[in-house]
């Protein structure tokens, strides 16, 4: 049974939404108290003033929320694209979002020891760091839910995909005035 490209595209798409927004969420919501609430390691911030209590839980909460929109959005979407869609156990939805601001968060902290400033790009994790810590943690969150959804064809065009649309919605929110940097 071959299972086209398109399907396995719009999986991969739709399973990782919950884990997309998060970060565009603290964006918008973010300010108020840094989560290292100003400390330095090694005469540097440990995460930063740009990972914020505020961002992080409006992030977390919009990833969660989204993924249960979907489940409500399901049936009819899954009649229109003509396959099966896959629901977020609340488990599951919870770890993709929170996975997501605590990968963007470790890649705060891999920036800051390697004297990187605020805002500073770091190719490759910038555009990747949320999504190993969304599906590392989507795993921990609900294992066999995360095997089932997440095939070995989904996964590699999950890899695939997502640096394409960080990049481009990215540049998309520093070119709307909502970010300070186009990454
Ligand atoms: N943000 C937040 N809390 C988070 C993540 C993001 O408040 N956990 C908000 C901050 O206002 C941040 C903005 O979203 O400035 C952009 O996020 P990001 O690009 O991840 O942060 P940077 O400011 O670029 O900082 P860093 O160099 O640490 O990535
Ligand atoms: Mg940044």
């Amino acid at each position: 049974m071959a299972v086209s490209l398109a399907a396995l595209v719009v999986t991969a798409f739709w399973a990782m939404l919950p884990a997309y927004v998060p970060n565009n969420a603290a964006v918008l919501a973010g300010g108020g108290r840094p989560i290292d609430g100003g400390r330095t390691w090694d005469g540097r911030r440990v995460l930063g003033d740009g990972k914020t209590w505020r961002g992080t839980a409006a992030g977390t909460l919009a990833g969660t929320l989204l993924a249960l929109v979907l489940n409500v959005l399901e049936p009819t979407l899954s009649g229109l694209v003509g396959f099966s869609l896959p629901t977020f156990p609340v488990a599951a939805g919870v770890g993709l979002a929170l996975g997501a601001m605590l990968g963007d968060i470790g890649a705060s902290f891999l920036k800051r020891r390697s004297g990187r400033q605020r805002g500073a790009a770091f190719p490759g994790l910038d555009q990747l760091d949320f999504v190993v810590g969304a599906l590392v943690l989507g795993y921990v969150a609900a294992p066999a839910w995360f095997t089932a959804t997440f095939t070995l064809p989904v996964l590699v065009i999950v890899l695939v995909m997502t640096p394409v649309l960080h990049v481009v919605t990215n540049v998309g929110a520093y070119l709307l005035g909502l970010k300070n940097e186009p990454w």
